[in-house]
């Protein structure tokens, strides 16, 4: 049985306590894209976890697999490995073979980028991990895999090959000399390889690399149930979201299959949950139809939501914009990933409030639309139809929690209800809290499909 849990918005849905709170159910945790752009927070029993790679299921003791689809900086991934052991856990973290590393380099190249798109207000805020410039690279047919770093001279060979031109590129491109640049040891291959073979020789003294198709195949045979975790959100896929004001990778639920090999039919034959916050936030540069920034009572709301809701970026620490529930974008969200549930969170952080709205629609030159226009120009020139909702009180959350999903106050189900209608899909469980014991569930995905099969 296998579980996949997408963001449905633009990230930052709270994702991670759903992934962790399933993970529990699950053998193993499979992250299938992106790298340490993403960030999870796990709360359990007061302390809190913060990961950006390692998947958040190992903090349950699952494995936990970075799939082929990723791209994995491996200083990363040993530091967040590191603080896990000094927090008092032993993740067992499992690395595809054929997932492209994020090499100091792509890190430059991303900022260079940004920095000169700036000026022609291209920039598209992105968080400076070097994720675009690996993606880029893995297309380019010139990335370095994880299989690469393990044999130094084939590291050593790939190095020789991309060096000259990422070098050629800083330097007559952007015109920005080597010797200015903050590292410029990024651009040393003898440095590089020193760095990176040595990451190589730990990720083969424990035994961490998989042939990640196989060793799923292989679980699933045995019996194991696999959750794929999605990062970011389903409106920043570059296939699927706002482009160009998107992540390079598909964090929507297809993209399960191709970033871990695992087959289609057998993970069609799962669940899809799409991870919702009751509001938006974006972090970055796009389009946001609902954003609460007109007037200065609207940026008030904002920033009270920004702050109850503790909206500010966990990679980069960036206050993020806030909007009004965008169901446009949530329609485009669940024909694209197939959701067969919903998960809606933060219900808390709207209580109380004078107002609640949705944009039900958007109207552009003078037509309603369903869904997003495909492009960004048209995004921007959308205004929202908003329907107001009954707002609800602040209630005591830990408590309604600990009751179920009737005690919520008869303005939220209200809520939830036109969700589900408007998506097609059951709303499985309720976030009213950062704990994990603040989600209320309905529906356990991984037990849903024993009691269907079972019919
Ligand atoms: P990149 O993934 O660092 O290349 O950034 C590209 C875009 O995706 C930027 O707008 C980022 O702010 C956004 N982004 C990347 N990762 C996340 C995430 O985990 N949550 C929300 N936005 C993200």
């Amino acid at each position: 049985m296998t579980v996949t849990i997408v963001g449905s918005q633009l990230g930052d849905e709270g994702k991670g306590a759903l992934v962790d709170r399933w993970g529990g159910d699950a053998d193993i945790v499979v992250r299938y894209q992106g790298g340490d752009n993403a960030g999870h927070t796990v709360v359990e029993g007061g302390e809190e976890y913060k990961l950006s790679l390692v998947p958040s299921g190992a903090v349950r003791g699952k494995i936990g697999v970075l799939g082929n689809g990723c791209v994995v900086n491996p200083r990363t991934l040993f530091d967040e490995i590191d603080s896990l052991h000094e927090q008092g856990l032993n993740p067992d973290v499992r690395v595809a073979e054929r997932a492209h590393v994020i090499l100091p380099y792509h890190r430059v190249l991303d900022g260079i980028e940004e920095t000169a798109k700036a000026d022609s207000d291209r920039k598209v805020g992105t968080t400076g991990r070097g994720i675009g410039p690996t993606y880029e690279d893995k297309a380019g047919r010139r990335g370095v895999r994880i299989a690469d770093l393990t044999d130094e001279n084939r590291l050593r060979n790939r190095l020789e090959y991309v060096i000259p031109q990422k070098r050629a590129i800083v330097e007559n491109l952007y015109d920005v000399a080597l010797s200015e640049l903050e590292t410029p040891e990024a651009f040393d291959v003898e440095a590089l390889v020193k760095e990176y073979a040595a990451y190589g020789d730990r990720i083969t003294e424990t035994g961490m690399a998989v042939a990640c198709s196989q060793f799923l195949k292989r679980r699933h045979v045995q019996g194991d149930s696999i959750l794929f975790e999605g990062a970011q959100g389903s409106m920043i896929d570059v296939d699927h979201g706002n482009y160009p004001y998107v992540t390079s990778s598909n964090p929507t639920a297809g993209a399960a299959v191709v970033g871990s090999g695992f087959g289609a039919a057998v993970s069609e034959s799962g669940e899809v949950v799409g991870i919702i916050k009751a509001y938006l936030s974006r972090v970055g540069e796009g389009p946001l139809p609902t954003e609460l920034d007109a007037t200065s009572r609207e940026r008030d709301l904002a920033e009270s939501i920004r702050d109850d809701g503790g909206e500010f970026g966990t990679v980069t620490g960036r206050p993020r914009r806030i909007g009004w529930l965008d169901i446009p974008m949530l329609r485009h969200a669940a024909n694209v990933n197939g959701f067969t549930g919903l998960v809606v969170n933060h219900v808390d952080v709207l209580a109380g409030l004078e107002q609640v709205k949705i944009a039900e629609a958007y109207e552009l030159d003078g037509q309603r639309l369903e869904t997003p226009p495909v492009t960004t120009e048209e995004w921007l020139a959308c205004d929202p139809v908003l329907r107001s909702f009954e707002p609800w009180p602040a209630v005591n959350w830990r408590e309604i929690a600990h009751e179920g999903y009737e005690a919520l106050p008869a303005q939220t189900k209200s809520y939830l209800e036109y969700l589900e209608s408007e998506l097609e899909a059951s709303v499985y469980a309720v976030g009213v809290g950062p704990d994990r014991t603040e989600t209320i569930e309905r529906v356990n995905p991984f037990n849903q499909h024993w009691s269907v099969s079972s019919l």
